[in-house]
């Protein structure tokens, strides 16, 4: 059978019309963003090995350290099965969340890293967007070796990722170059729910471990530059796209910000049975309290901001965003805190 392929000039038209898109040189407001953007990066970054003082005494992981018990703020740590337990099984459960967090984060930075460098690859000369996805993946490269320390400091040996998406990541970061939209909002489905939940763990004010805290203060300074780029990145396309491609994105978003962030909240299996915790808990915990599906739905407030921004709310991707339970109102601008009360939006 005789397989249909495009005209030549329908192929060289869409080669043209996405070369086309790569360059940004004539967006002035674009070009100047980018660069404040990669000037930050150059002024202000760190480097896991000398702004941590891994082996200061205050930095050791000792037995029974009551800092390693998660904060409220975590889903898991204000359950009351959780706060039932005794104070060393807290312990040993927080170390073990705390480090996977950590090695999943390192998993999505390391797909990241891959995509940045597939992106940067096929950008045109003088591209701003060249050097700033450099900074972006030197930045990603340091965060996944000072995760990948946490982790072998703390000594559990998680497995990060669930085992379906590690058998499809090798091919999410080919997709950065033909399709960059919607790898960006993948990206985005990554970035937002890790700093949205490190920033309300650094807010709460709880006592943490020196590791944890040092780590979230790292990586919360420079992924807000990530997640401004990705926005920038966004605004500046997903408006000229056709009808048809936007509201087929307009589908993609939720569905996406959805699976990707229960890959990320939600521990994998082996935390389950390791730590032999009653299904009943395991789903309340992440989907049917109202603290949990407030917490997903503050989430998303940028994201939502983001897509009502760029024509990409409609009333069928309304429905998905409900569906998905991450619906609600968009934020006003980046980064708003969600504070209405629990009642408001149950
Ligand atoms: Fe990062
Ligand atoms: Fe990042």
């Amino acid at each position: 059978m005789a397989v249909k392929t495009a005209p030549k000039s329908d192929r060289t038209r869409i080669i043209r019309r996405w070369r086309k898109n790569m360059d940004v040189t004539d967006d002035a407001a674009y070009v100047d963003t980018l660069t404040t953007l990669s000037e930050g990066s150059v002024r202000r970054n760190f480097n896991p090995y000398t702004d941590i003082d891994w082996d200061s005494p205050e930095f050791a992981v000792l037995d029974g350290d009551e800092r390693w018990i998660l904060p409220t703020t975590d889903p898991i740590g204000k359950h009351s099965w959780y706060q039932a337990q005794s104070k060393e099984r807290q312990i040993e459960i927080g170390m073990w969340r705390q480090a996977n967090v950590a090695k999943v984060g390192l998993h999505f930075e390391s797909i990241l890293i891959r995509g940045l460098m597939e992106y940067a690859f096929w950008t045109p000369n003088n591209s701003p967007e060249y050097r700033y996805c450099l900074h972006e993946a030197v930045e990603e490269c340091n965060h996944t070796l000072m995760f990948q320390e946490m982790v072998n400091r703390i000594g559990a040996d998680v497995p990060g990722m669930p085992r379906l998406l590690k058998w499809i990541q090798p091919v999410i970061p080919l997709v950065a170059g033909p399709l960059p939209i919607p790898f960006w909002f993948g990206i985005l489905a990554g970035e937002e729910p890790i700093d949205h939940t490190q920033k309300n763990v650094l807010r709460e004010g709880k006592a943490l471990h020196p590791i944890m805290e040092r780590v979230m203060a790292i990586h919360v300074a420079e992924e807000a530059r990530h997640i401004s780029f990705a926005h920038e990145y966004l605004r500046k396309r997903v408006p000229h796209l056709s009808r048809v491609k936007r509201f087929w994105l307009s589908l993609y978003v939720p569905l996406t910000m959805r699976l990707l962030c229960s890959a990320i909240i939600v521990p994998p299996r082996a935390f389950w049975k390791e730590f032999d915790i009653p299904r009943s808990v395991r789903k309340e915990i992440f989907f049917t309290s109202p603290e949990s599906r407030k917490m997903l739905r503050d989430m998303f407030g940028d994201v939502r901001m983001l897509c009502k921004d760029t024509g990409l709310m409609n009333p069928v991707a309304k429905l998905i965003w409900r569906i998905c339970r991450i619906n609600g109102a968009p934020s006003r601008y980046r980064s708003e805190p969600q504070r209405q009360h629990l009642v408001s939006v149950a």
